[in-house]
């Protein structure tokens, strides 16, 4: 939305003296910032107002820029050019206060954070392109659990361990044990003996 400011050259004149016949001869651009002879144009030292002195009437037209919402957080203003831009191109802030070019992301606090401009819709505060934080999944577990919390690293879920002779645990969905004790039946006799390795007791 453009700004238009029509300014009347203030007559310099005092009240009584001049004939009124006598038209101003420039235009007095606003904040002091010098004159602008009649027909020409001039621009205000920040860049952004431009300004029009009227042939014959010396009336002069302001025209304002406004500048669209930097698309960045690290923009600069230089001296004469209206509105800032952005040296290092577009980027975004995180929550945590990191800047991310658009396109790219970072992990930050567990979330993977990421810029992207493609859909920027500036709001009205200055607060410009805030990056977009999703959760990161939690990271698989290192290996299976015995229902006693003991991790056995490297163990998934598939995986069978012998706990001993006669206990077999699986590991199933959610990297947790089930174990298994073969049952034996009773021996038959009564030297029985259970050999290395074995789970249950032989007779001779
Ligand atoms: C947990 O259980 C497993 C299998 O029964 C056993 O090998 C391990 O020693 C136990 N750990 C603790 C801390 O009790």
């Amino acid at each position: 939305m453009a700004l238009v400011v029509v300014i009347a050259a203030a007559a310099l004149q005092a009240h009584a003296i001049p004939p009124p016949t006598t038209p101003p001869q420039v235009c007095v651009m606003p904040n002091g910032e010098g004159n602008i002879e009649q027909g020409k144009s001039g621009k205000s030292s920040d860049g952004c107002m431009t300004c029009n002195c009227e042939e014959g009437t010396a009336h002069m037209t302001c025209v304002s820029g406004a500048c669209p919402p930097t698309p960045c957080h690290d923009s600069v203003k230089t001296p004469g050019v209206c509105c800032e831009t952005c040296p290092n191109g577009p980027n975004c802030k995180t929550p945590g206060g990191a800047l991310v070019s658009d396109g790219q992301s970072v992990t930050e606090n567990n979330m993977n954070c990421m810029c992207s401009l493609q859909f920027w819709m500036p709001t009205g505060g200055s607060e410009g392109p805030q990056a977009m934080c999703i959760p990161l999944p939690p990271p698989p577990p290192s290996g299976c659990a015995f229902t006693n919390g003991t991790v056995v690293a490297g163990t998934k879920p598939g995986d069978d361990l012998q706990l001993d002779p006669c206990t077999t645990c699986i590991c199933v969905d959610g990297y947790v044990f089930h174990c298994f004790s073969q049952p034996c039946p009773a021996p038959e006799c009564s030297d029985y003996f259970t050999p290395q390795g074995q789970c249950c007791p032989q007779c001779p």
